[in-house]
């Protein structure tokens, strides 16, 4: 013996199951748009960014996430560090550290900065956004 549902409690089912199908699948297409509108602080990354001073040596850059970003640390200087957004001015490519010339260049469009951020050449409008550096003890507290 087997238990037959009325037509109007099946399509009720169906219609039920139908939109829960496309809530979720609205929902799960509409995820990515928000948290690429949403303000970096908001996810969570205003955090400040603890690097140990011995993987920033002099003359070389060391690069890391900053607010979901690429950064970049460098010693110019012996005991002096400095921080930047590694993201170009012009378009938002990220930039390479150039050790022998002492800059960063762009790969895209051939922007050049000096090793303080500051345009050297190429379509960037303005410098590489300073970072906040505090040195505590062995650590640098970037942000
Ligand atoms: S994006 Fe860097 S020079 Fe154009």
């Amino acid at each position: 013996m087997t238990t037959q549902v009325p037509p109007p409690q099946r399509r009720k089912f169906l219609f039920t199951m139908i939109g829960g199908l496309g809530a979720l699948l609205a929902a799960a297409s509409a995820w990515p748009v928000f948290r690429f509108l949403s303000p970096v602080a908001a996810r969570g990354g205003g955090e400040q960014v603890a690097i140990p001073r011995s993987e920033v040596v002099s003359g070389k850059a060391h690069f890391f996430e900053y607010r979901g970003k690429p950064a970049v640390a460098l010693q110019p200087d012996p005991g002096k560090f400095i921080a930047l957004s590694a993201v170009c001015t012009h378009l938002g490519c990220v930039v390479a550290w150039k050790e022998q010339a002492g800059e960063f260049q762009c790969p895209c469009h051939g922007g050049r900065f000096s090793a303080e951020g500051q345009v050297l050449g190429g379509p960037p409008p303005k410098p590489l956004e300073p970072l906040a550096v505090v040195l505590d003890g062995d650590q640098l507290k970037i942000g």
